[in-house]
């Protein structure tokens, strides 16, 4: 019984195309898993939205992913786990690992100045974030950065454009950089534009994320329930993969494999995806 749910895919869920950055790192991690991604560009983005909205996309997108039957569920989104979470550990009965802030390694890198934390407005108003600032005692340190259209232009636009270089100068335009010490993207899109940002408030900021928290959580959770097919890191593996997305047309899945492979590239990842 459990041999056959180790070969089960793991599901891999977000608002859109930011997902495919902790997709990479699954891949490179645990290339020997199956994955069924889905992205709901068709609904992008999820952090301007109400709660009641983000919880019913959220939940129609998870039960589509249901249908393939996977072994466990990963939340690659920050707004939808700031609010869903909860409900949906109650709800199903696999290992479900969501995404948060990397607050905790953030202040841990922060040697002087403050961390400013790049995510969407759900995530930062919601209560699940604001608990965790308070628990490790550090609301007065924290800069609040909601990037609003942000989403928007990398769905568009992918990561190579002048529109994303100029929001970015012009959202820290307010700030006074040398008083920030670290960076926390907070929002899975984010990921992808990681070397923009570093370009522009310099290298003296480190920029942190919390994928491969997630992915760490995601390989003990498997490994402590007998469903990892195995914990090997790298190797030139065939990997399989189902991409999903409500997009109107393909041109989000060309931009998810194109995003996927240019991650796996920098990763100097040389396995092949095969795509199923
Ligand atoms: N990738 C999502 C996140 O991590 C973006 C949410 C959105 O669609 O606004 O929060």
């Amino acid at each position: 019984m459990e041999k056959n749910l180790s070969n089960l895919p793991i599901g891999v869920f977000d608002s859109g195309v930011g997902g495919i950055s902790v997709l990479a790192d699954l891949v490179y991690q645990l290339p020997d898993e199956q994955y069924v991604y889905f992205g709901d560009s068709g609904n992008a983005p999820y952090g301007i939205r109400s709660n009641e909205e983000v919880k019913r996309l959220s939940l129609n997108a998870i039960e589509y992913l249901l249908n393939f039957k996977i072994k466990a569920l990963v939340v690659a989104c920050n707004t939808a786990t700031s609010v869903v979470i909860n409900e949906l550990r109650n709800r199903l009965n696999i290992p479900v690992i969501g995404m948060e802030p990397a607050l905790k390694p953030g202040i841990k890198l922060n040697k002087q100045g403050k961390v400013a934390v790049m995510a969407t407005d759900v995530t930062l108003r919601e209560k699940k974030f604001n608990d965790l600032i308070q628990k490790l005692k550090y609301a007065t340190n924290v800069i609040k950065m909601p990037c609003l259209g942000l989403v928007e232009i990398i769905e568009k636009e992918g990561k190579h454009s002048d529109k994303i270089k100029n929001y970015i100068k012009d959202i820290f335009l307010p700030h006074n950089i040398d008083e920030i010490g670290v960076i926390v993207l907070g929002c899975t899109h984010y990921i992808f534009i990681k070397d923009i940002i570093a370009n522009i408030v310099g290298e003296n900021i480190n920029i942190v994320d919390g994928n491969l928290g997630t992915v760490r959580h995601l390989k003990n959770l498997l490994q402590a329930d007998n469903k990892l097919i195995s914990g090997k890191t790298g190797g030139c593996k065939e990997t399989k993969i189902k991409l999903i997305n409500s997009g109107k047309n393909d041109d989000m899945l060309e931009l998810s494999k194109k995003l996927l492979e240019e991650r796996l590239k920098d990763l100097n990842w040389c396995g092949i995806i095969n795509y199923i």
